[in-house]
């Protein structure tokens, strides 16, 4: 009995590998700026991360440290003074359409409806009318502008041209998505539905995002991983895993491990914000 257990276990069996790779990798990433007078200034300093598939990392710190830098680099807009970055386990070189970009500042295209900004990258990447059609519609319903989707730019509010935004970069299905305080120029009441939505959102596409936002209720409300980053040179200062479940909403904000985590955070940025004042 024993020799034939034996003798069916496989020999050699196939092992998956233990980690996988990660979907962004930052690797000791340092940024020098050379101001006019010659001196340099160091945005960032260091900086590695590992972002793993399907994680909502946000970034959190003071203005100046250095977050635009990082998703700057990361979209290929600018490059790392040493470091490098990867994507998918491929360097990044340049801009590109694996990685997903959504502002602060609106950046539709005022010339083109509702629908043909959402419908851009994929016309470009030569899409037919039809399969575009029915992803466009898919990610209109998914941000509640079905109703909306022959009308201009001009014609939305604040929130429902980051609500394009958001469709735009999904629909082209990126490898990462890439969050540059979207929110950060709406009101306290659309700001907070955007939150929903985007939580709602990420629930059905489980996209890897990196959010950058200096609001720390956001940071936890939205993240799996908050890298909490200090300025004066640039750098993480620390990586805290949100313990929050999902889906989540808006009452977590007063549950206890919500504040525990909020003070923990408000503790990291505390020496940056008294330098800063
Ligand atoms: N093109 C540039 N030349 C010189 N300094 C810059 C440039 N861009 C950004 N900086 C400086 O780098 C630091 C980091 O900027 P940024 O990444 O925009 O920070 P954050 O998004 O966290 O507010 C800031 O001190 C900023 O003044
Ligand atoms: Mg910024």
């Amino acid at each position: 009995m024993g020799a034939v257990t034996a003798v069916q276990m496989p020999v050699n069996p196939v092992r998956k590998p233990e980690t996988t790779q990660p979907r962004l990798q930052v690797d000791q990433v340092c940024l020098r700026y050379r101001s006019s007078d010659g001196n340099t200034f160091t945005a960032l300093e260091n900086v590695s991360l590992n972002v793993p598939d399907q994680q909502f990392a946000v970034l959190v710190g003071p203005s100046g440290c250095g977050k635009s830098s990082l998703l700057y680099l990361t979209a290929g807009l600018a490059e790392p003074t040493s470091g490098n970055i990867h994507v998918g386990g491929q360097r990044v070189r340049g801009p590109g359409a694996d990685r997903g970009m959504v502002f602060q500042s609106y950046t539709l295209f005022p010339w083109l409806s509702v629908r043909d900004n959402i419908a851009f990258g994929l016309k470009r990447k030569g899409m037919g009318a039809r399969e575009r059609k029915e992803i466009v519609d898919y990610y209109l319903d998914e941000v509640g502008l079905t109703a909306f989707a022959e009308r201009y730019p001009k014609q939305l509010s604040g929130g429902m041209m980051q609500r394009v935004a958001i469709a735009r970069a999904l629909a082209n299905d990126p490898q990462i998505l890439l969050m540059d305080e979207p929110f950060g120029a709406l009101d306290s009441q659309t700001r907070m539905q955007m939150q929903q939505l985007l939580l709602r959102v990420w629930e059905h596409s489980k996209k890897t995002v990196v959010f950058v936002t200096h609001d720390i209720d956001e940071a936890i409300l939205l993240g799996d991983r908050v890298y909490v980053m200090g300025a004066r040179p640039g750098r993480i200062k620390r990586e805290l895993d949100v313990p929050m479940p999902r889906p989540r909403d808006m009452d977590m904000v007063m549950e206890r491990e919500f504040i525990e985590m909020k003070r923990d955070i408000l503790g990291l940025l505390h020496d940056d914000l008294q330098v800063a004042h």
